[in-house]
């Protein structure tokens, strides 16, 4: 049986910082296990321009303590309007290493999101041109869909012929939910990967509502059935490039979770990588650990893999209890909250 696993330093290829406080309070977290993370750009307002990415990425830079070997991979947030040359220099001066699409109000702080992505080819073509990632939350926004089908609806009314205009774009289904979603991004060239969350590794929809209402487990896209789940697993552990490791941790004060209208988002940056470590030992897989976590990512995005190496022991570890925002009176719910966990990283 395997007690330790070292490891290529992994990245993170999804995360949410938030700024100010909240980021003092969140980032080492992610510092103390991923040497990269693909910041996402839903600020409010959110990180639109090459100017905006770069004021973030010094603000982000100043929080990191000194001895910390930790690089902000900047996205920025596409809107109806972007100017596809301002992205261009951004790129080309390795400010903004993806770009990140929302659909207008399909989640938190959207609303400055894409109404029609026909509207954005410009920008789409620069991508295409450049290799530069199109990173994709994948729900279609009609109210009139139903929550669990949003995602499967969307790769057919829009990542497909989104992905058919544009062949070479470099896509990223991010936090897919779905076995569709583990179907279409197997089935399709290389260009389209897909991140895969702790959280979807591990709960179902059911957990959502286990003896009353979590919204501590409320997330978009939302979890969904059993056979999703073990699909996720599946891609997860298959050692298949396309597939690889994005948190979303996506921190929110409890007070907007446990709310007449309770904000999505699971903050699990606290215990990520135990879990993920966990998902692959129970699957016995650790020995694909290191391509999910560390090598698919940077092959896709086309970058060298991290120098470094990470231990991750089987000696256990317990997910903090709640987290003080001490400047501001907020606290935060971490996912798995006081519980046990088999793996912990030395
Ligand atoms: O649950 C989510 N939370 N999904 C998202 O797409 C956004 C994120 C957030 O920013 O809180
Ligand atoms: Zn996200």
């Amino acid at each position: 049986m395997i007690e330790t696993l070292s490891i290529t330093k992994p990245d993170d290829w999804h995360l949410h910082l938030r700024d100010e406080n909240l980021m003092r309070v969140v980032l080492p977290y992610t510092v103390a296990q991923f040497a990269r993370a693909i910041v996402m750009p839903n600020l409010s307002p959110p990180v639109v321009t090459v100017e905006d990415a770069r004021a973030y990425r010094q603000r982000i830079l100043s929080c990191i303590p000194e001895n910390a070997d930790f690089t902000p991979l900047m996205t920025a947030y596409l809107t109806d309007d972007t100017d596809p040359e301002d992205l261009r220099v951004g790129i080309s001066d390795e400010v903004i290493s993806a770009v990140k699409m929302y659909p207008a109000n399909a989640t938190t702080n959207s609303a400055h999101g894409v109404t029609n992505w026909r509207k954005t080819e410009r920008v789409l073509a620069v991508l295409e041109e450049t290799n530069t990632p199109l990173l994709v939350h994948g729900e279609v926004t009609d109210q009139d869909v139903d929550i669990f089908d949003r995602e499967k609806v969307f790769i057919d009314e829009i990542l497909s012929p989104l992905s058919e205009a544009f062949p070479k774009l470099k896509i990223v289904l991010e936090h897919i939910t779905t076995k569709e979603s583990v179907d279409f991004v197997t089935e399709t060239g290389r260009n389209i990967a897909a991140t895969i969350t702790p959280h979807h590794l591990v709960i179902n929809r059911n957990e959502i509502f286990r003896g009353g209402i979590r919204p501590h487990l409320y997330c978009l896209p939302i979890a969904k059935r059993e056979k999703h789940r073990l699909a996720l697993r599946a891609a997860a552990v298959s050692g298949n490039e396309c597939f690889f490791l994005g948190t979303d941790s996506a921190p929110h004060p409890i007070s907007a979770k446990e709310a007449e209208c309770g904000c999505a988002g699971i903050f699990n940056a606290p215990t990520a990588l135990e879990i993920y470590a966990q998902v692959f030992d129970e699957e016995n897989a650790l020995d694909q650990f290191e391509k999910f976590a560390s090598l698919n990512g940077p092959n896709f995005y086309n970058l060298p893999v991290n120098d470094g190496k990470i231990t991750l022991s089987k000696q256990g570890s317990e997910t903090p209890d709640i987290i003080e925002v001490s400047s501001t009176g907020d606290q935060l719910m971490p996912f798995f909250s006081g519980k046990k966990l088999a793996w912990r990283v030395i």
